[in-house]
């Protein structure tokens, strides 16, 4: 009979530890997703108002998919195959030799563009400089943007509004 009760009373415990263990998960999951979802929300409005910003739009255009411009034939950047490192790269530094202009006060003496072994006032001649520069955590977001939202998406409507803020404009996208 004792046995019986105690065994009884374990039973509760156990079944009250199961329960306390799910409802925790629960709780867990649903807040890390929702903060995460925040998080992710954030980073797109950031990445499309510095892209805004830099102008990146007068070359690959507000759609980023590129093409023929006052600068050339700019490359499209959601089919690109960069790395986020090599984004990063290319946006602090351009690309010698295209009119993809660089965007950090620093790429010209700066070793992480490797054009410093050149005077500055010659890289000056032969490097494209943006309109608007970008700090360093500006051009990391963007970079991230780009990896996380541009590369190998398609066009959506959420991009097209959050790019003009105009229903209008974007009628012709679905999500
Ligand atoms: C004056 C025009 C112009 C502006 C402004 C411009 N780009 Fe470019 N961009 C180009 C051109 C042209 C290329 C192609 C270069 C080449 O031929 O390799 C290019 C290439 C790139 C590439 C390499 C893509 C690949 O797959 O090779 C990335 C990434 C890029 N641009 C990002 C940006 C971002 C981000 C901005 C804004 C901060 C920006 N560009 C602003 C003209 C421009």
């Amino acid at each position: 009979m004792v046995l019986l009760l105690l065994l009884k009373q374990d039973i509760k415990k156990i079944l009250l530890t199961i329960i306390f263990y799910l409802l925790s998960i629960f709780f867990i999951e649903n807040f890390s997703l929702s903060s995460n979802n925040k998080k992710t929300e954030t980073s797109f409005k950031k990445g499309i108002s510095i892209y805004k910003k830099a102008n990146c739009s007068s070359c690959h255009f507000w759609h980023a998919e590129g093409g023929n411009s006052h600068g050339g034939a700019a490359a499209s950047l959601r089919t690109t195959d960069l790395s986020y490192k090599e984004l990063l790269k290319i946006i602090k530094c351009g690309r010698l030799g295209t009119n993809m202009p660089y965007f950090s006060r620093n790429a010209l003496n700066s070793d992480d563009c490797m054009y410093s072994k050149k005077p500055v006032k010659e890289l000056e001649e032969i490097t494209l400089k943006g309109s608007k520069l970008l700090n360093s955590n500006e051009i990391k977001s963007l970079a991230k943007f780009i990896e996380n939202e541009i590369k190998n998406k398609p066009l959506t409507k959420k991009y097209c509004l959050e790019f003009f803020k105009r229903e209008e404009n974007c009628n012709k996208y679905h999500d």
